[in-house]
This record gives C-alpha cells, structure tokens and sequence, in this order.
C-alpha cells in the first residue's frame, strides 16, 4: 500500500519528546529548556514532533503545546496505548492528547503497542480511521508492530511503523523492515543512541543512569547479553576514535544511512545536543566503515536473536523465531 504519505515530513529527523517527561528513568526536565531546544529544532528544519500522553502522565505533549503555539508548520505524531480500552476510552485519550497540544489535528496518531489480541488493535485502528475521516487524524501510524500485526492489519491506512533500531539493536533488519517495506509503511526508528549509552559519555555500562538499564541489554540472568554490549561498546568507542570523531555522530549517520530507516526520531534534550546531530547529517560513513560497524555490532546482534521486544523478554511483538516459527 503506498500512496498515503503526503503531507508527513520528510526531513530526516524528527525529534522525539519522551525526556520532556522529566521521570525516573530520564531525571528532571526543565520546561524552558524543552520549549528551546523545541524552538531550535523548528529553526533548524525539523518539523516532526513524537510525544505520548504516556511520557510523563501528559508533561511531555502539554510543553510540546505549549513550544508549538504559532508554529503551524510544526507536526505531531502521538501516540497510545491500547489494551483494554473501549472505543470511547480510545476517543477520550485523543481528545485529551489534542487539548495538550492546543491543536486541532493530529498529524500521525499511532498505537504505541500493539494490543495482546487482534481484535483490540483492529478496533483502536477503527477509532484512528473514524477520526481521519472527520480530519480529528491526519495520518494512522503504528510502533512496535511485528511481522504478524503488520500483515493482519494491512487493510488500514498505516503510513509508518516506529521500531527500535540502531547499532546497539539491529533485531529489525531480518524480518520487520522488509515485512514494513512489503506493506508500503515508512519506518520511522528510535534508539538511536541506545536511551544514551553510544552519547559518548559511557565508555562501559557501568555508568549508565540506573533509570535507564531496562532494556534486554541489561537484563539476562546469565549477565551474557550485559558483558557483549559492555565489549560491544568499548570497540565502538574505538571505532570512533580512530574515525576522529564521535561516537554519537557514528551512531547517527549509521541509522541515516540504512535505506529502510526513513526518519531517524531523536532524543536530544539540549541545544548542543540538538546540533550536533544536525552536524551528523553531514558525516558520510564510507561502504568500509559501514562493514566493519556491522561486524563490530554482528555478535551482539545475533545474541539478542529475533526477539523485537527491546524491554521484555516475553515479547509484546508478534514475530517469527530463527526456525521460522510464529511467537505470539
Ligand atoms: N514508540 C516507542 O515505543 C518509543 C520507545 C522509545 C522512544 N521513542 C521515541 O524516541 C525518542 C527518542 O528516545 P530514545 O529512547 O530513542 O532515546 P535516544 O535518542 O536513543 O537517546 C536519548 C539520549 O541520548 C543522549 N543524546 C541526545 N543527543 C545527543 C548528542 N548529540 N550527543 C550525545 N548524547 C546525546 C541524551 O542523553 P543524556 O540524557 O545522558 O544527555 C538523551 O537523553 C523518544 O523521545 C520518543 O519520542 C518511542
């Protein structure tokens, strides 16, 4: 299906708004500082905006409102989750999500999970469409969405599914992303930057804020999968050095250069920050950087297997294991 994607940027940085929540697992936000770095985002040419009532109990969309008042240009993709919700449940939550973003429109409404049965995310991508159709939605968007929900729901309108991606979680590339790229949908990817860990600043995940250390990264019983990101890290801290530039850059232009990625979503929650990946844009990783990044972050790869759940070993992502069997 394609066809649907007039009107979403196409720039390909989008920046995402989660650390606006200002929660435990990013620490304190101030709201200046997010409206700023919001303002610079705009000036820059960035245009779309992810945020969710679930980042921060509604903080994260209330100051995106508030950074996007006069700034029609601006786009918004929020998103929810679904399970267990009713079909005016589902209409209450957009209807509050526009009311914090002091909009009339959502530019890209998106189920944040998808729900345990079919038959919840089919009624969710009911309410989107019933909503499109009175211009309440632009466009219908999906994350997380493995190969088995993709197909299911393939008569909707979906325009993009959100997933993980990036060198430190490349479990996309065997199934999801050409499964995405069959059905005509936009891949638009987070962890980029691994919440933080390829910024630079760690060199092992030791460091890392304890907040964030949900991901399988951290959490085999056997500490296996923490001791080959561990080693993982440091050769892409080498790798980086001996490229004379950043790590963080790297981690940019490798998802920049993925032709299934088509936006990258950023987490960047200073101005720096927000300008140095906008320099990254401009880093040209050569066909051999680009080989050896894939061979230094291949065991790790392989070790996480086909599991698309980045946080929960039971995975809330329905997809094909290494035999090709279906996991749902
Ligand atoms: N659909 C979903 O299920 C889902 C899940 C997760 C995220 N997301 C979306 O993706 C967005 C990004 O989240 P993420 O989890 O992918 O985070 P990320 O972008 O991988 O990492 C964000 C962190 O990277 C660091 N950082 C940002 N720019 C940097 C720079 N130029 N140099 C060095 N470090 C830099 C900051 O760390 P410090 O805080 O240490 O400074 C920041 O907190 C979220 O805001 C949200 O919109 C969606």
């Amino acid at each position: 299906m394609t066809g649907y994607f007039e009107g979403i940027s196409v720039f390909p940085i989008a920046l995402g708004t989660w650390t606006f929540a200002g929660d435990r697992i990013w620490g304190a936000s101030e709201e200046n500082r997010c409206i700023q770095v919001v303002h610079s985002a705009l000036d820059s040419g960035i245009e779309l905006f992810d945020t969710s009532p679930n980042y921060g109990e509604g903080r994260s969309e209330e100051i995106l409102g508030k950074a996007l008042i006069g700034r029609p240009e601006a786009q918004v993709a929020t998103k929810i989750k679904i399970d267990g919700l009713s079909v005016t449940d589902i209409r209450n939550l957009i209807y509050g999500s526009l009311k914090r973003l002091k909009r009339d429109r959502i530019d890209l409404m998106q189920i944040h999970w998808p729900a345990a049965g079919l038959d919840e995310t089919r009624r969710a991508l009911d309410v989107f469409t019933e909503l499109k159709r009175n211009s309440v939605v632009r466009n219908i968007g999906v994350c997380n969405f493995g190969v088995f929900d993709i197909v299911e729901t393939a008569d909707y309108p979906i325009i993009s599914n959100q997933l993980p991606y990036g060198l430190l979680w490349r479990v996309i590339e065997k199934e999801i992303a050409p499964a995405c790229k069959a059905n005509g949908q936009r891949i638009l990817s987070y962890a980029t930057l691994q919440q933080g860990l390829l910024s630079g600043k760690h060199r092992s995940l030791e460091s890392f804020p304890e907040g964030r250390k949900r991901t399988r990264h951290f959490l085999t019983p056997d500490g296996s999968l923490y001791r080959l990101t561990d080693s993982t890290l440091r050769d892409l801290h080498t790798f980086a050095a001996d490229c004379c530039t950043s790590l963080a850059k790297i981690a940019l232009a490798f998802s920049l250069s993925r032709e299934f990625i088509n936006t990258v979503i950023i987490g960047a929650r200073t101005q720096e920050q927000l300008q140095q990946i906008l320099e990254a844009q401009k880093l040209q990783l050569s066909g051999e950087d680009l080989k050896n990044l894939e061979s230094i972050t291949e065991p790790l790869k392989s070790k996480l297997g086909g599991n698309p759940d980045m946080f929960k070993d039971e995975s809330r992502v329905r997809y094909n294991n290494e035999n090709g069997d279906p996991v749902r």
